[in-house]
């Protein structure tokens, strides 16, 4: 099962390209940009990069609603700028994947425009219609970013499934030529030498029957559309004529996926997908019935959860870890400390991304400890999640004051701020303005900073990810958690026929007194700690706040 494979060992870096290098003075990050950046990336020590959408899109949901599968939106640049980008990347070893949106495209795309015109267009079943039920939606399916599932089309007198927003019309999956459609876009960008694909909610392909309440099903939103009785048909015949044609890497956005199931989706004898990612430890802190309504989190709804992903897959199959990306809030503001721990906390939670079992996946950013933006007007805003959000409670007559509080906790936006590389206008993402604002701590927190400092959080992210590659135990030894019980610390050990790694991560700002002595031996040194001087170490330990240790007497 531990065979060795070169997903397992990489570090993923994902790169939201609106935000990431504006190369031409528009206020939008481009594919330039990123070129211009490989050299901080190759430094920083990743070896894939994943790339959200950079494809044609009327940007109601920034992207994520496609209408053209092959091109190159103009914003981000031209075809020749992304074969640029791919040769540079091989030039320097780094591997390249891309975002395939596939369970819907933009309303504006051609399909879609030619599909609504008729009931006998020639792409009508490239989508789900229904009859409405006495001038109503066919059902109450919600939509994930408000509202009902179902939007009424004039010209059909009936309605279309979208799951997001009515401008992504969900693909009918059951539809064959559909299918194929996917398959060849998958291999026009395999053939241009791209190395692999995060599918965005591909767990939603195959949809529920329609006579089925959501209103009466005791499942989370994401639960009732996940799971489709022929979401495992379609992987793998995905896998058959695609996939299996390559040496690429699958990371599928498994919203609804509990850990039972997982296996089926990742199981290295299924065909299917090589890894997932879950939500349900980016939920801990959300409504289980709404995830855009925060909640408070327990670090030991956290480790319950990670223990629970990793028995599931031991021996079945490989974990993507994650702990942020462009649809959650910064890291360090959601589980660490964004205030006078935020380079301690910042680095604790690397050390938890490097040292679990799977393949880390990084988001920008988060090397740099950029934190959550103070927001404090809907102007600030961009996301269509917090917009509709907006008006919703208004229509509620919820108080802007609790409106903004959630949003301070729950929106996309405050991963979207632009990428902070220096102290100069714009933090140097752009010359012109700036699509969304930048956040305003940037004078303090960028790359140009912490790269000269070495006790920098990007500092010890470099170094983490040297000491993966170095201890292959920290890849594909096994995981045990020690202490699950405990309210506050961490602890976990890296094992293999050779080999002992334990780690030991505090995730309060205030002193905890450990007795690992156990399971630390006087050979088990310190490898790495995100405290410079060295902490005490008696039979007992006292770990100082957010405070995170490597012991091992490997090496
Ligand atoms: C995924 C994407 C998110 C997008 C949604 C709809 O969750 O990560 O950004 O809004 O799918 O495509
Ligand atoms: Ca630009």
């Amino acid at each position: 099962m531990n065979q060795k494979a070169w997903w397992k060992e990489s570090v993923i870096y994902q790169i939201y390209p609106r935000s990431f290098k504006d190369s031409n003075k528009d206020g939008i990050g481009d594919l330039q940009g990123i070129i211009q950046q490989l050299d901080y990336l190759k430094y920083l020590g990743i070896d894939v990069i994943w790339l959200c959408p950079f494809y044609p899109s009327p940007n109601v949901d920034n992207g994520y609603d496609i209408s053209d599968y092959t091109a190159i939106s103009p914003e981000f640049g031209t075809m020749n700028d992304f074969e640029e980008l791919v040769s540079q990347m091989k030039q320097r070893n780094l591997r390249l994947i891309i975002d395939l949106v596939a369970n819907h495209c933009s309303n504006l795309h051609p399909w879609f425009q030619e599909a609504r015109k008729s009931k006998d267009n020639f792409y009508r079943n490239y989508f789900i219609w229904h009859e409405g039920e006495n001038g109503q939606p066919p059902n109450d399916w919600q939509s994930f970013f408000g509202g009902n599932a179902w939007t009424y089309n004039e010209a059909t007198s009936d309605y279309y499934l979208h799951l997001f927003t009515p401008a992504q019309p969900d693909f009918n999956w059951d539809y064959k030529l559909l299918r194929s459609e996917i398959y060849r876009i998958m291999r026009f960008w395999l053939d241009k030498g791209v190395d692999g694909f995060r599918m965005d909610v591909i767990s939603f392909i195959s949809k529920q029957d329609i006579s089925t309440s959501l209103q009466n099903s005791s499942q989370g939103i994401a639960e009732f559309y996940a799971n489709g009785a022929k979401v495992h048909d379609y992987l793998q015949e995905m896998h058959e004529e695609v996939l299996r044609h390559y040496d690429v890497m699958t990371v599928g956005e498994g919203a609804g996926v509990k850990a039972e199931v997982a296996p089926l989706y990742v199981g290295s004898d299924r065909q299917e997908l090589n890894m997932i990612f879950h939500f349900e430890h980016t939920s801990i802190d959300r409504d289980p019935k709404n995830f855009w309504q925060g909640v408070d989190w327990e670090l030991s709804d956290l480790k319950i959860i990670l223990n629970r992903w990793d028995a599931a897959l031991a021996g079945k199959g490989w974990s993507s870890i994650y702990l942020g990306n462009h649809d959650l809030p910064r890291i360090v503001s959601r589980f660490g400390n964004d205030g006078e721990y935020r380079v301690i906390s910042a680095k604790m939670l690397a050390t938890l991304l490097l040292t679990l079992r799977g393949t880390p996946y990084l988001y920008q950013g988060d090397e740099i400890g950029m934190t959550n933006y103070p927001f404090t007007s809907i102007d600030e805003f961009r996301d269509v999640v917090s917009i509709n959000a907006y008006i919703t409670a208004k229509q509620q007559g919820e108080s802007w004051q609790s409106f903004l509080n959630n949003q301070l906790q729950v929106a996309r936006d405050h991963a979207r701020t632009p990428m902070q590389w220096d102290n100069s206008k714009n933090a140097a993402f752009s010359v012109g303005r700036p699509w969304i604002n930048v956040n305003p701590n940037y004078e303090e927190i960028n790359a140009a900073q912490v790269i000269v400092d070495p006790n920098s959080i990007f500092n010890y992210y470099k170094q983490l990810i040297q000491l993966r590659k170095k201890l292959p135990v920290l890849i594909y030894g096994d995981y045990t958690m020690l202490d699950i019980s405990h309210p506050y610390i961490y602890a976990y050990l890296r094992t293999d026929s050779q080999h002992k790694v334990l780690i030991l991560l505090n995730f309060l700002p205030q002193n905890i007194t450990v007795d690992l002595s156990s399971y630390l031996s006087d050979d088990d040194k310190l490898l790495i700690s995100n405290y410079q001087e060295l902490g005490q170490r008696g039979t007992e330990l006292v770990l100082r706040p957010y405070e995170a240790n490597i012991y091992s007497s490997c090496i």
